[in-house]
Protein backbone atom coordinates (compact mmCIF):
# COMPACT_ATOMS: atom_id res chain seq x y z
CA UNK A 1 0.00 0.00 0.00
CA UNK A 2 1.27 3.36 -0.96
CA UNK A 3 0.34 6.89 0.75
CA UNK A 4 -0.81 9.80 -1.79
CA UNK A 5 -1.57 12.88 0.34
CA UNK A 6 -1.75 11.68 3.76
CA UNK A 7 -4.10 8.38 3.18
CA UNK A 8 -3.76 5.11 2.68
CA UNK A 9 -4.11 4.39 -0.97
CA UNK A 10 -4.61 0.74 -2.65
CA UNK A 11 -3.80 -0.93 -5.76
CA UNK A 12 -6.96 -0.23 -7.57
CA UNK A 13 -6.78 3.73 -6.73
CA UNK A 14 -8.97 3.27 -3.77
CA UNK A 15 -8.02 5.28 -0.24
CA UNK A 16 -8.86 2.98 2.46
CA UNK A 17 -11.12 5.24 5.01
CA UNK A 18 -13.78 4.14 7.63
CA UNK A 19 -15.43 7.04 8.13
CA UNK A 20 -18.86 8.27 10.22
CA UNK A 21 -20.08 11.60 9.61
CA UNK A 22 -22.40 12.85 12.42
CA UNK A 23 -24.37 16.44 13.15
CA UNK A 24 -27.66 17.65 13.53
CA UNK A 25 -30.22 17.32 10.50
CA UNK A 26 -29.75 19.86 7.63
CA UNK A 27 -25.20 20.28 9.03
CA UNK A 28 -24.54 18.73 5.69
CA UNK A 29 -23.55 15.11 6.43
CA UNK A 30 -25.06 14.31 2.97
CA UNK A 31 -23.66 17.08 1.08
CA UNK A 32 -20.30 16.18 2.11
CA UNK A 33 -20.34 12.86 2.02
CA UNK A 34 -21.34 12.38 -1.42
CA UNK A 35 -18.77 14.50 -2.24
CA UNK A 36 -15.96 12.39 0.03
CA UNK A 37 -17.40 9.56 -1.98
CA UNK A 38 -16.00 11.09 -5.04
CA UNK A 39 -12.48 11.97 -3.50
CA UNK A 40 -12.04 8.85 -1.94
CA UNK A 41 -13.35 6.12 -3.37
CA UNK A 42 -14.91 5.00 -1.27
CA UNK A 43 -18.89 4.60 -0.74
CA UNK A 44 -21.49 7.13 0.93
CA UNK A 45 -24.06 4.66 3.08
CA UNK A 46 -26.92 6.77 4.32
CA UNK A 47 -29.73 4.84 5.84
CA UNK A 48 -32.07 7.68 5.68
CA UNK A 49 -31.54 7.22 1.78
CA UNK A 50 -32.06 3.59 1.99
CA UNK A 51 -34.87 4.21 4.03
CA UNK A 52 -36.24 7.33 1.31
CA UNK A 53 -35.53 4.47 -1.56
CA UNK A 54 -37.15 1.59 0.47
CA UNK A 55 -40.04 3.95 1.04
CA UNK A 56 -40.71 4.78 -2.76
CA UNK A 57 -40.68 1.45 -3.67
CA UNK A 58 -42.90 0.15 -1.46
CA UNK A 59 -41.15 -2.94 -0.38
CA UNK A 60 -42.24 -4.29 2.88
CA UNK A 61 -39.04 -2.64 4.67
CA UNK A 62 -40.22 0.74 3.19
CA UNK A 63 -44.26 0.15 4.92
CA UNK A 64 -42.54 -0.56 8.00
CA UNK A 65 -40.63 2.88 8.42
CA UNK A 66 -42.56 4.92 6.58
CA UNK A 67 -44.74 6.28 9.69
CA UNK A 68 -41.39 6.63 11.56
CA UNK A 69 -40.31 8.57 9.02
CA UNK A 70 -42.52 10.84 8.35
CA UNK A 71 -43.10 11.73 12.08
CA UNK A 72 -39.45 12.88 12.22
CA UNK A 73 -38.82 10.07 14.76
CA UNK A 74 -35.97 7.42 14.55
CA UNK A 75 -37.14 3.77 12.92
CA UNK A 76 -36.51 1.07 15.68
CA UNK A 77 -33.05 -0.45 15.84
CA UNK A 78 -33.61 -3.98 15.04
CA UNK A 79 -35.26 -2.63 11.22
CA UNK A 80 -32.11 -0.19 10.86
CA UNK A 81 -29.49 -2.61 12.23
CA UNK A 82 -30.43 -5.07 9.40
CA UNK A 83 -30.43 -2.74 6.73
CA UNK A 84 -26.79 -1.30 7.74
CA UNK A 85 -25.77 -4.96 8.49
CA UNK A 86 -26.77 -5.90 4.60
CA UNK A 87 -25.68 -2.61 3.15
CA UNK A 88 -22.00 -3.46 4.98
CA UNK A 89 -21.74 -6.57 3.60
CA UNK A 90 -21.57 -5.18 0.10
CA UNK A 91 -18.47 -5.96 -1.67
CA UNK A 92 -17.75 -2.24 -2.13
CA UNK A 93 -17.58 -1.22 1.36
CA UNK A 94 -14.44 -3.81 2.22
CA UNK A 95 -12.16 -0.99 0.91
CA UNK A 96 -13.96 1.72 3.61
CA UNK A 97 -16.91 3.86 3.84
CA UNK A 98 -18.05 7.36 4.59
CA UNK A 99 -21.53 6.58 7.08
CA UNK A 100 -24.32 9.02 7.10
CA UNK A 101 -26.73 9.22 9.44
CA UNK A 102 -25.79 6.31 11.46
CA UNK A 103 -25.27 5.65 14.40
CA UNK A 104 -27.93 7.45 15.95
CA UNK A 105 -27.91 6.50 19.44
CA UNK A 106 -25.75 4.54 21.66
CA UNK A 107 -27.20 1.08 20.95
CA UNK A 108 -26.66 1.79 17.37
CA UNK A 109 -22.72 3.00 17.77
CA UNK A 110 -22.37 -0.18 20.15
CA UNK A 111 -23.66 -2.17 17.49
CA UNK A 112 -21.43 -0.92 14.79
CA UNK A 113 -18.56 -1.43 16.44
CA UNK A 114 -19.43 -5.45 17.06
CA UNK A 115 -20.11 -5.49 13.34
CA UNK A 116 -16.95 -3.72 12.31
CA UNK A 117 -15.10 -5.91 14.81
CA UNK A 118 -16.31 -9.56 13.52
CA UNK A 119 -15.56 -7.93 9.65
CA UNK A 120 -11.93 -6.59 11.58
CA UNK A 121 -12.56 -3.06 9.89
CA UNK A 122 -13.32 -0.63 12.40
CA UNK A 123 -14.00 3.12 12.27
CA UNK A 124 -10.91 5.03 11.45
CA UNK A 125 -12.42 8.73 12.05
CA UNK A 126 -15.52 10.35 13.48
CA UNK A 127 -16.26 13.62 11.90
CA UNK A 128 -18.78 15.98 13.71
CA UNK A 129 -20.69 18.57 11.24
CA UNK A 130 -21.22 21.71 13.68
CA UNK A 131 -23.84 24.16 12.18
CA UNK A 132 -25.96 26.55 14.35
CA UNK A 133 -29.39 25.45 15.09
CA UNK A 134 -31.00 28.83 12.97
CA UNK A 135 -29.04 28.19 10.04
CA UNK A 136 -30.32 24.40 9.58
CA UNK A 137 -33.68 25.22 10.00
CA UNK A 138 -32.75 28.02 7.28
CA UNK A 139 -31.40 25.49 5.45
CA UNK A 140 -34.03 22.85 5.62
CA UNK A 141 -36.57 25.29 4.51
CA UNK A 142 -34.75 26.03 1.59
CA UNK A 143 -34.71 22.37 0.94
CA UNK A 144 -38.30 21.73 1.20
CA UNK A 145 -39.34 24.87 -1.40
CA UNK A 146 -37.01 23.40 -3.44
CA UNK A 147 -36.83 19.22 -3.49
CA UNK A 148 -39.99 19.10 -1.31
CA UNK A 149 -38.65 16.23 0.93
CA UNK A 150 -41.50 14.64 2.88
CA UNK A 151 -39.99 14.97 6.36
CA UNK A 152 -39.07 19.33 5.74
CA UNK A 153 -42.27 20.06 7.01
CA UNK A 154 -41.62 22.96 10.17
CA UNK A 155 -42.99 20.53 12.40
CA UNK A 156 -41.53 17.19 11.29
CA UNK A 157 -38.11 19.32 11.26
CA UNK A 158 -38.32 20.70 15.21
CA UNK A 159 -39.52 16.59 16.07
CA UNK A 160 -36.24 15.70 13.98
CA UNK A 161 -33.84 18.14 15.98
CA UNK A 162 -35.55 17.24 19.27
CA UNK A 163 -34.51 13.50 18.83
CA UNK A 164 -30.94 14.59 17.14
CA UNK A 165 -30.11 16.48 21.05
CA UNK A 166 -32.22 13.72 22.72
CA UNK A 167 -30.82 10.43 21.18
CA UNK A 168 -28.08 11.31 18.42
CA UNK A 169 -26.04 13.99 20.40
CA UNK A 170 -24.13 11.79 22.65
CA UNK A 171 -22.86 9.88 20.30
CA UNK A 172 -20.56 12.14 19.74
CA UNK A 173 -19.33 11.52 23.62
CA UNK A 174 -18.77 7.92 22.32
CA UNK A 175 -16.38 8.63 19.96
CA UNK A 176 -14.74 11.22 22.17
CA UNK A 177 -14.07 8.49 24.82
CA UNK A 178 -12.59 6.02 21.85
CA UNK A 179 -10.16 8.54 20.74
CA UNK A 180 -11.57 9.38 17.30
CA UNK A 181 -13.84 12.14 17.02
CA UNK A 182 -12.93 15.98 15.59
CA UNK A 183 -15.50 18.53 15.10
CA UNK A 184 -15.43 20.53 11.67
CA UNK A 185 -16.91 24.10 11.99
CA UNK A 186 -19.91 23.44 9.30
CA UNK A 187 -21.17 26.93 8.84
CA UNK A 188 -18.89 27.78 5.51
CA UNK A 189 -19.51 27.37 2.02
CA UNK A 190 -19.61 23.45 0.61
CA UNK A 191 -16.08 23.45 -0.57
CA UNK A 192 -14.46 24.84 2.18
CA UNK A 193 -16.45 22.26 4.62
CA UNK A 194 -15.03 19.56 2.22
CA UNK A 195 -11.28 20.96 2.79
CA UNK A 196 -11.97 21.15 6.29
CA UNK A 197 -12.76 17.67 6.25
CA UNK A 198 -10.18 15.96 3.81
CA UNK A 199 -7.55 18.02 6.28
CA UNK A 200 -8.91 16.17 9.38
CA UNK A 201 -8.87 12.82 7.46
CA UNK A 202 -4.81 13.53 6.10
CA UNK A 203 -3.89 14.39 9.67
CA UNK A 204 -5.58 11.15 10.92
CA UNK A 205 -3.93 9.06 8.67
CA UNK A 206 -0.63 10.59 8.93
CA UNK A 207 -0.98 10.12 13.17
CA UNK A 208 -2.19 6.11 12.64
CA UNK A 209 0.72 5.51 10.37
CA UNK A 210 3.28 7.38 12.43
P1 LIG B 1 -31.60 11.37 7.24
O1 LIG B 1 -31.88 11.21 5.81
O2 LIG B 1 -30.32 10.87 7.78
O3 LIG B 1 -31.81 12.89 7.57
P2 LIG B 1 -31.18 13.89 8.69
O4 LIG B 1 -30.02 13.39 9.44
O5 LIG B 1 -32.33 14.34 9.51
O6 LIG B 1 -30.59 15.04 7.94
P3 LIG B 1 -30.60 15.63 6.51
O7 LIG B 1 -30.44 14.60 5.47
O8 LIG B 1 -31.75 16.58 6.43
O9 LIG B 1 -29.29 16.55 6.65
P4 LIG B 1 -27.80 16.37 6.23
O10 LIG B 1 -26.93 16.55 7.42
O11 LIG B 1 -27.59 15.16 5.37
O12 LIG B 1 -27.64 17.69 5.37
P5 LIG B 1 -27.63 17.89 3.79
O13 LIG B 1 -26.29 17.58 3.26
O14 LIG B 1 -28.80 17.19 3.20
O15 LIG B 1 -32.77 10.67 8.06
C1 LIG B 1 -34.12 10.85 7.73
C2 LIG B 1 -34.99 9.94 8.61
O16 LIG B 1 -34.68 8.56 8.34
C3 LIG B 1 -34.82 10.09 10.12
O17 LIG B 1 -35.61 11.12 10.64
C4 LIG B 1 -35.27 8.70 10.61
O18 LIG B 1 -36.66 8.59 10.61
C5 LIG B 1 -34.72 7.77 9.53
N1 LIG B 1 -33.36 7.31 9.83
C6 LIG B 1 -32.25 7.52 9.06
N2 LIG B 1 -31.17 6.93 9.61
C7 LIG B 1 -31.60 6.34 10.76
C8 LIG B 1 -30.96 5.60 11.78
N3 LIG B 1 -29.63 5.37 11.75
N4 LIG B 1 -31.71 5.15 12.81
C9 LIG B 1 -33.03 5.37 12.86
N5 LIG B 1 -33.72 6.09 11.94
C10 LIG B 1 -33.00 6.57 10.88
O19 LIG B 1 -27.83 19.46 3.71
C11 LIG B 1 -29.08 20.05 4.00
C12 LIG B 1 -29.35 21.20 3.01
O20 LIG B 1 -28.36 22.20 3.20
C13 LIG B 1 -29.22 20.77 1.54
O21 LIG B 1 -30.19 21.44 0.79
C14 LIG B 1 -27.80 21.21 1.14
O22 LIG B 1 -27.70 21.52 -0.23
C15 LIG B 1 -27.60 22.44 2.03
N6 LIG B 1 -26.19 22.60 2.45
C16 LIG B 1 -25.32 21.62 2.84
N7 LIG B 1 -24.14 22.14 3.17
C17 LIG B 1 -24.24 23.50 3.00
C18 LIG B 1 -23.34 24.57 3.20
N8 LIG B 1 -22.08 24.39 3.63
N9 LIG B 1 -23.79 25.82 2.94
C19 LIG B 1 -25.08 26.03 2.51
N10 LIG B 1 -25.98 25.03 2.29
C20 LIG B 1 -25.56 23.78 2.54
MG1 LIG C 1 -28.87 13.64 4.71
Amino acid sequence: MVQYAGLPILEDGKRLMRIVLLGAPGSGKGTQAALLEKKLGVPHISTGVLFRTAVSQKTPLGRKVKSFMDRGELVPDDLTLGLLEERMMQADAECGFILDGYPRNLAQAEALDSLLERLGRPVEEAIQIDVDPEQVVARIAKRAAEEGRSDDSEEVVRNRMRVYQEQTAPVADYYVEKGLLTRVLGTGAIDEVTQLILGVLEQGAAERSA
